[in-house]
């Protein structure tokens, strides 16, 4: 269970050159609004096709519908970092559904055959629905030579039966999640995993259980599993979420959080923790702000604020209040994440 207390073991983590993420799944998508700061977030959102010669005249690309990605709701971000000539990917989350996953690797031309980890954030249907059938597209991409075999998939060994809430007059039930059968016969190495880890020669660092220390983020209000004695039960900290975090050179941490049941502001706390000293350079994912209430809002913001992260992408589940609250609170640093959009973090010099 979530533990009180800001004890943490200081982990290495490698310092890296860039992040390249590419938005597979979020909930929302705006290919047409610019990155606010290009000069620190590249986004590129529209892709073109060659068109023949002579179809149109001079024209020489073609923008198509059917090359833009869908929104739905969950998260799946597919990561690359690099640390000289060392390049490393890892798949945090799969989305929610099988179809919406396959349907917008193929619509932003992802390339999964690089994929060497899969993070699993949480057990929750939005972020793990999509799973086996990503963990099979990773096996199918890879090419002949290819010397990284099996995917690693990385989850919390606590996975319920089934999760759900309490409606109040009813107990409205999830989908289960994929199961550890499910997820090896779709071709993973499943790690269980709940202590604070790194993966991939340590460019990035997987979470453990993350401390619960602020008043106002009390996890998932009214949140239950099913157990195995046949009953529902409150579960509320949902205390299986982990992020990942990686350290950009010379600009500080970014954070990878999928939901952030835990609290965003208690997540970035954490990471400065396991850090080493690193200040807080960006945050990327599901703030799960979209319920809260104004005064939850306004302690968030002002805890984030007390962080000075210089960037700030919220997507999924942060909803468009606090959205707007970070671009009136702290301006500039808001770059919302959207599905389809490719973003890129670089340190200083280092071209992409
Ligand atoms: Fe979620």
């Amino acid at each position: 269970m979530g533990t009180k207390g800001t004890m943490a073991v200081t982990h290495s983590l490698r310092e890296v050159d860039s992040v390249t993420i590419q938005v597979l799944v979020d909930n929302e998508l705006d290919p047409i609004s610019k990155s606010q700061n290009p000069a620190v977030v590249d986004a590129t959102s529209f892709r073109l096709r060659e068109l023949p010669a002579g179809d149109r005249g001079p024209a020489a690309m073609e923008m198509r519908m059917e090359d833009i990605c869908c929104g739905a709701h969950g998260l799946s971000l597919l990561i690359t970092a690099t640390a000289g000539a060392a390049s490393h990917t890892l798949l945090f989350d799969a989305g929610p559904e099988e179809d919406v996953f396959e349907r917008n690797v193929a619509r932003s031309r992802a390339d999964l055959s690089t994929v060497e980890h899969v993070h699993l954030s949480h057990w929750h249907r939005d972020h793990s629905g999509g799973l086996p059938r990503a963990l099979r597209m990773v096996n199918a991409a890879r090419t002949p030579d290819s010397a990284l075999g099996t995917p690693v998939l990385d989850v919390h060994p606590d996975r319920p039966i089934y999760r759900g809430f309490n409606a109040g007059p009813f107990v409205a039930s999830l989908e289960a999640d994929p199961t550890f059968a499910e997820l090896e016969g779709a071709g993973a190495r499943v790690v269980r995993e709940k202590e604070t880890h790194g993966i991939l020669e340590d460019m990035f660092l997987v979470s453990g259980e993350v401390p619960r220390n602020t008043a106002y983020e009390v996890g998932f209000p009214r949140g239950m599993r099913f157990t195995e004695a046949g009953e529902w039960v409150p579960d509320e900290l949902i205390a299986d979420e982990r992020f990942v975090v990686c350290n950009l050179k010379g600009k500080g941490l970014v954070v990878f959080a999928g939901c952030s049941h835990p609290g965003i502001v208690n997540i970035c706390t954490h990471a400065l923790a396991l850090g080493g000293g690193a200040p807080l350079y960006a945050v990327i994912g599901g703030f799960h702000l979209a319920d809260g209430d104004a005064a939850k809002l306004s302690a968030s913001i002002q805890g984030l604020q007390e962080l000075k992260p210089k960037i700030l992408m919220p997507g999924h589940c942060t909803g468009w209040r606090f959205k707007f609250t970070i671009e009136q609170e702290m301006p500039g640093a808001l770059v919302p994440c959207f599905s389809g959009t490719r973003y890129t973090l670089a340190a200083d010099g280092v071209e992409v």
